[in-house]
């Protein structure tokens, strides 16, 4: 069994990874209806979370998650930078001091980062914002460990819906952002945020397994 920290690792490192992978794509989506910078301004973030990466505290996964959020805040441009850094910076919060985590605290985690980004950006769900995609992430892992199925199982259902999710803000007309100055014509494609968090589950899900 990997210890939390480790698992915190890896997490980061598949999310830094999947920024730098489709930096080119999360900008196209983003350039169909936004100004399309998402994906620059992503992979800049983690970037320099990877440059920065063995150097970080690691005195429990609350603490090593913070200073995650802290290098996105200062390096990640525009929107993205004080969403994904609140992101980051709750979740590690919600982890507290503890050294291991369970899949309780995982949710716990996940839906202080929903709370803080929303409390940050003032978007309402179905506002074709990342939060389309996390929001149903988190009610999936939820009611998958509900029913008794392993964490990792759990996580992976949960990626599967955060896809779906992800792909039905395709419908939504987007309220937040630049994306928003568009109207009716950013009904059509789907958000770029959402899509990054789909896929992000995706690969997190997958550099987890067990
Ligand atoms: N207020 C918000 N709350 C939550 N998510 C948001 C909000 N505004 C934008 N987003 C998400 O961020 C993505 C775009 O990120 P980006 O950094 O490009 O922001 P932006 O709105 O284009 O503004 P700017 O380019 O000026 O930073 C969207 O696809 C959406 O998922
Ligand atoms: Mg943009």
């Amino acid at each position: 069994m990997p210890t939390s920290m480790t698992m915190v690792e890896t997490v980061v490192r598949s999310m830094a990874r999947t920024a730098a992978e489709n930096e080119e794509y999360f900008c196209q989506l983003d350039s169909v209806v936004g100004d399309g910078d998402f994906g620059f301004s992503l992979a800049r973030g983690f970037e320099k979370v990877m440059e920065e990466f063995d150097a970080i505290d690691r005195k429990d996964p609350g603490t090593f998650l913070k200073k995650v959020g802290l290098i996105i805040t200062s390096r990640c441009g525009g929107t993205s930078g004080p969403l994904w850094g609140t992101g980051f910076l709750r979740a590690g919060t919600a982890a507290g001091d503890r050294s291991e985590l369970a899949a309780t605290d995982a949710i716990a985690m996940l839906q202080a980062a929903l709370d803080g980004i929303q409390k940050r950006g003032g978007a309402a769900l179905g506002d074709k914002t990342l939060l389309d995609a996390l929001a149903p992430m988190i009610a999936c892992f939820t009611a998958e460990l509900a029913a008794g199925t392993e964490p990792h199982a759990a996580f992976a259902a949960a990626a599967e819906a955060t896809e779906a999710a992800a792909q039905k803000t395709t419908e939504l007309v987007a309220r937040r952002g630049r994306a928003s100055y568009t109207g009716e014509r950013s009904r059509g494609s789907p958000d770029a945020g959402a899509m990054a968090v789909a896929l992000m589950a995706r690969n997190v899900s997958a550099a987890c397994r067990p």
